[in-house]
């Protein structure tokens, strides 16, 4: 994994190259009229637990992964219709929400199709999306096209077929919809590179920081009640992590107080909720969120704080290297809200639960080898958390790399085709148009049962040992192969490194303070809603 890893330190910006500090808050701030706003071998741990239904892959049986093959597969019509204009997206949308939901919408078309590509509408469509067409990948083979930037374009679908006004972004085009063939996306994303770059000193004792306090919270909850809901407490920790490690910017110390994880719900709930269903009943979702755009001005003040917060936090060095860059001050501000809030903040919110869900099912057993290893290690290491120290945590490592196999973060990914070319999945070649809508549903293709053994089992060292990380290829929670680096000419996540040790670092602190934990899983409109029945405290 050494080469995969940021804990190599091997990547291309987790370099200490540019230590910084944060210097002097900048009072200039914009006011609204001014900004246009506008690897220990282990027994495999199978999960228990009915959400494997929610999240099955494609083939009950599964099966051993395929040799690779050079063979020329039969070529075949890409299966599926859209229906008639209007009426087929909005069936559609019924089904992929309503009608048994998202898994079952892909899942019974693959099985009447009788293939992992075929053509479908998605959510949101009329009438929102212009064309709401999209051809569906479901396999682990044809769904990496979408991760070529020769073939598909990668310009305003970063949430799918319809675009989020950019008046909920400052009037800019953020850097997750820009294409790497537009200039602004290679200055963008050397500019979050710098940001990271030059703040890794801080990312792993403010995580620590941070977290001691959600676990405090937690245990004082459990003491109280008898159970701790985590979303709450996760929110405040997460973005006050983010806060500090980033800029060295303490929240609570500001005009924005406690208040940002609210205000970046709202925010973000305005920018999505076309894709969302929120539990409400079906027609009041359609009518509000599903057919017309709800107005960006329900947040524009709550917007205008967090502007303030960021740019007095990054008022100084991290400011000046945008404008070196080419990119003024307030197109810097709005791209590190939407990079520290959505992608960050929102990728937190929705990794977390999902992972200390899996983690939580996995039992007793994983939890006791996890905290053996993680003890071990840290103490060998002088009793601190360092990249070393948690490169000897192979169990760690692949746990968290399973939990980004089982379930992605971000699930939906899309790609406009650039010319006609022809994908493959395992079975068969389709002809793709120039022009034509590519969508991938990413539980599938990292649960395709032709490239992972028990491929909906959570197994916790599925990557550890050198067949383990040969797998790691076809992790893909970051729009690119987990062996593959971001750059600025690739639209892989500039926060992959970052991500994955924030992630680890969980998985660390949590079982540096705990034996074992126990839960209750519901569900949250983005995913799983923890809440913690017990944690036992480390006896070793
Ligand atoms: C669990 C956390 C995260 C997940 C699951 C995640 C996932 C992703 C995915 C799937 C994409 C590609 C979307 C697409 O184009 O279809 C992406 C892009 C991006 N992510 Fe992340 N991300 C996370 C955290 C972060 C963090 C911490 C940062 C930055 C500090 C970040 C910054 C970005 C940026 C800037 C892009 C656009 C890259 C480009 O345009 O080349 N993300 N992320």
């Amino acid at each position: 994994m050494a080469t995969t890893s940021l804990t190599s330190v091997s990547s291309t910006f987790l370099q200490t190259e540019f230590p910084l500090k944060r210097t002097k808050r900048h009072i200039n701030r914009c006011s609204v009229s001014k900004c246009p706003f506008n690897p220990i071998s282990v027994a495999p741990i199978k999960s228990s637990g009915s959400e494997t239904a929610d999240t099955t892959s494609l083939s009950p049986v599964p099966q051993n992964p395929l040799p690779e093959t050079n063979k020329k597969l039969p070529l075949r019509k890409i299966p599926g219709d859209y229906g008639l204009p209007l009426v087929g997206p909005i069936k559609d949308r019924l089904d992929y929400f309503y009608n048994g939901g998202r898994d079952k919408f892909f899942r019974t078309r693959a099985h009447k199709y009788q293939s992992t590509v075929f053509r479908a509408n998605m959510p949101p469509g009329p009438f929102i999306s212009n064309n709401p067409n999209v051809i569906v990948l479901l396999d682990g083979k044809s769904f990496p096209v979408l991760f070529d930037t020769s073939k598909v374009e990668k310009r305003d679908l970063f949430t799918g077929t319809f675009m989020p006004s950019t008046e909920l972004t400052g009037g800019y085009r953020i850097l997750s919809y820009l294409d790497p063939s537009e200039p602004k996306h290679d200055q963008l994303k050397r500019f979050l590179f710098y940001l990271l770059t030059s703040r890794i000193s801080h990312f792993i004792p403010e995580f620590h920081s941070s977290y001691a306090k959600l676990f405090d919270t937690l245990e004082k909850q459990l003491a109280k009640n008898g159970k701790a809901s985590f979303a709450e407490a996760n929110d405040q920790a997460a973005f006050n992590y983010l806060a500090k490690a980033l800029y060295g910017v303490n929240p609570s110390e500001t005009d924005l107080k406690n208040e940002a994880p609210k205000i970046i719900t709202k925010w973000t709930l305005l920018q999505l909720s076309p894709i969302l269903s929120l539990g409400l009943p079906k027609y009041i979702e359609e009518a509000v969120f599903h057919t017309f755009r709800l107005p960006p001005i329900l947040v524009k003040k709550d917007y205008q704080r967090l502007y303030d917060f960021f740019y007095d936090a990054a008022s100084g060095p991290v400011l000046e290297e945008a404008v070196r860059l080419g990119v003024s001050k307030e197109e810097a501000v709005h791209n590190l809200i939407f990079a520290t809030c959505f992608n960050s903040f929102g990728g937190m919110k929705i990794f977390f639960p999902n992972m200390l869900k899996w983690i939580g099912r996995a039992g007793v057993n994983l939890h006791s080898k996890l905290a053996e290893e993680i003890r071990s290690a840290v103490k060998s290491n002088g009793g601190k958390v360092t990249m070393a120290a948690m490169e000897q945590m192979p169990l760690m490592k692949s746990v968290v790399y399973e939990s980004f196999r089982i379930e992605p973060p971000v699930p939906l990914q899309y790609g406009k085709a650039k010319h006609d070319f022809v994908i493959e999945n395992h079975e068969n070649s389709f002809q793709v148009k120039e022009g034509e809508m590519l969508f991938g549903f990413q539980p599938f293709a990292t649960k395709d049962p032709k490239i992972f053994d028990r491929p909906d089992e959570f197994v916790g060292e599925r990557f550890i040992g050198e067949e383990g990380e040969k797998l790691l290829k076809h992790v893909l929670w970051s729009n690119g192969p987990e062996t593959e680096q971001p750059t600025v000419s690739n639209k892989q996540c500039a926060g992959k490194d970052f991500v994955v040790l924030f992630s680890r670092l969980l998985v660390v602190e949590f079982f540096l303070r705990y034996d074992t934990f126990g839960i209750q899983v519901g569900k949250s409109p983005i995913g799983s809603a923890i809440t913690f029945t017990s944690l036992k405290k480390a006896t070793f």
